[in-house]
Parts: C-alpha cells; structure tokens; sequence
C-alpha cells in the first residue's frame, strides 16, 4: 500500500518520513517512527561531540531493528563544528541513511556516498535540489514556505513547489513543509511526491521529547502562530510566535550583526526551551500546519491515522467517478 520509489530505497512500510529536529529527534523518539513503519532521523547535531553520537547510534539500534537514518545540517553554526568526524562516526557505526540540508552538501555528500550511505537532501531550492541530484544526491526532500524550520528565501509554497520539483528532477520527491495528515499524504502523493516528510506535527506526540506544555500550546495553536525570523541573515527560520521571536526581529531591524545576535538565537536557548516548556524565552522551530494539530498521540497513532485517512480520500476520489486516463 502507498509503495514508491521512496519507500523501496529506504526499505520502511510507508512514505513517511521524520525529519531531523535539533535537540528532540533522539533514540527513543527516532525508534518509535522506524517502528512505527515510516522512517526515524536522529538529528546528528543535538550530540556535543561525534563520540557521543556514536552512543546514541548504539542506543538507537537496541530499540529497532528498522531502517533509520541521521541529520547533518549544514548551515553555518555560531560554534566551529567539524560536521566530517560526525559523518564518520555515524558511517563506523553503520548508518546507511543520511537527510543533508541547508547548504550545498558537496564534500559531505562525497563522503557519505564514498561510505555507502543513501542520500536525503532537503531544500526549498529547486536550483539548489538539480546542484545536489547532480551530486549524487539519491532522493530531494523538497520544502515549502509553510514547513518550521529553515523554509529557504524564495518563499514559494509545497503547493506549487512539489509538481515543480517533480517535472525537474529524475530522482525522486519527498514533500515536506505543511504536512500532518492523510488529506496531506494524498495531495502530496497526487502531486507526484513519493513520500512526505513532517517535523512539527511529530513534535505534538507522546514520544518526542518536548516539553508536554508545548505540545498542549500546539494543540490548541492556529495556523496564523507561526513567524519568519533570521531573514537579515540570509537563512529565514520560521517559529513559533512568541516574545523571543518578536525581540529577535526587532534587532534585524535595528541592523544588528550574526555576533550581536548571537545571544538571542543560540540553539542552547532552544533546548532548554523544549526542556523545560518556557514559552517565551526562545526560537522554536515550528511550521504553519501547527493549525492542523488537535491531538498528541502516540507516534504509531499518528502514522496509523495518516495512513488510513489517505486511503479514505484515496477511495473517496475514486468514487468521484473520475475516468481512468484513456478511457471514455
Ligand atoms: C522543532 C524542529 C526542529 C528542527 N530541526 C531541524 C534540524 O536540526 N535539521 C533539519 O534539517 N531540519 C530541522 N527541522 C526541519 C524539519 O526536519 C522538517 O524539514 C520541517 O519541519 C518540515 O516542515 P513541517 O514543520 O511543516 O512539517 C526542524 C523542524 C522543527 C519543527
């Protein structure tokens, strides 16, 4: 059911994907989607050091027996990291799945495919996704202005930007940035994406590690809760609307520099954040499908919701009576 490209080249049950979330996408969390039949990314960076990556990898691997893979995000970082010895500890550790974003994953995508691995690279950039397929790049996460996280700077929707991604390339589409539900498994799959690729609607669930008042927040939130920040500095992020994002907009504005900034926007903010549910004192990632979260369930009640209410649209399509191509 739902088999794709996708789904053969990752070996997982469904064309789900979670994409990796600095600080949460841990071992537990990370296994509960790999069991669950969609595809767990530990998020490679959450680790101080490769070596304690590495722990986390054998962690991983005692709670699943499922394919998984890791996030190595490449945008430039407020700390010098090394992100090569990460690459290689995952590699020695038998990682065979890597998700890339954020910048051109040349000399890291050589050294993943020189180590075996299989390739994920995510951006909203169609120029961007042609430079990595031509890389060696084995599928493109394709992400739309409404996803949380780094949405890119072109600002174009999934909407438009899936079909336009899937005309572009030979190799195939994972859709990410506003996905949550079924109704959004089959718009992606009709759009001709072979899979989907969530982070926020995963951090509303039992497993992930945030804290459990904001998940609640993200239960009861609105579409509309969500904002771009960290444009002056080239790599927009959208999160979630709160002070901390309305005082770091204030001091683009104010002009102020990546070193001036730096104390408003480092991650460590953010992990203590999801640690201990402060509202107002960080940037959280967070995407605009927020709006569509009603619930925190389990990760396998998620993924089963999903994938049943896509074949519920897919059957109701079907009843519309549209004709088989080439029929009458
Ligand atoms: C809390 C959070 C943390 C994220 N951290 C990362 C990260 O470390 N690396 C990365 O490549 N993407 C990261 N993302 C982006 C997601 O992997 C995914 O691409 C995005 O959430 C998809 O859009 P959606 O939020 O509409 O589902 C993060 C997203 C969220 C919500």
């Amino acid at each position: 059911m739902f088999q794709t490209r996708v789904t053969q080249l990752l070996d997982i049950e469904y064309p789900i994907i979670q994409g990796g979330m600095l600080w949460l996408s841990r071992a537990e969390f990370t296994a509960a989607v790999s069991n669950a039949g969609a595809l767990g990314i530990l998020s490679g960076l959450s680790f101080p050091t490769p070596e304690e990556l590495r722990d986390e990898i054998r962690k991983l691997r005692h709670l699943t027996d499922k394919p998984f893979g890791v996030n190595i995000p490449l945008l430039p970082t407020l700390k010098q990291i090394d992100l090569s010895q990460y690459i290689r500890a995952a590699l020695e550790e038998g990682v065979t799945i890597f998700e890339t974003a954020g910048n051109n994953p040349s000399p890291y995508l050589e050294q993943m495919k020189a180590g075996g691995a299989l390739v994920l690279h995510k951006t909203a950039s169609l120029k961007h996704a042609l430079h990595a397929q031509e890389l060696g790049a084995d599928i493109i996460a394709i992400m739309g202005f409404e996803g949380g996280g780094h949405p890119g700077m072109s600002e174009v929707t999934s909407l438009v930007l899936i079909p336009r991604a899937v005309d572009t390339l030979k190799v195939p589409v994972v859709a990410a940035g506003g996905f949550g539900d079924g109704r959004g498994l089959a718009a992606a799959l009709a759009l001709g994406a072979e899979a989907i690729l969530m982070g926020t609607r995963f951090v509303a669930t039992q497993e992930c590690l945030a804290h459990p008042r904001l998940k609640e927040w993200m239960a009861q939130a609105r579409e509309t809760d969500t904002m771009i920040v960290e444009r002056s500095l080239g790599f927009p992020l959208r999160v979630v609307k709160n002070q901390q994002a309305r005082r770091v907009l204030e001091a683009e504005a104010q002009g102020l520099s990546l070193d001036q900034l730096a104390p408003l926007i480092t991650g460590q903010l953010a992990k203590q954040a999801w640690e201990t549910g402060e509202f107002d004192t960080a940037l959280l990632a967070c995407g605009q499908v927020v709006g569509l979260i009603q619930d925190i369930p389990t990760v396998k009640e998620l993924i089963a919701g999903i994938v049943k209410e896509a074949q519920a649209v897919a059957q109701r399509l079907t009843g519309l009576g549209l004709p088989a191509a080439g029929g009458a």
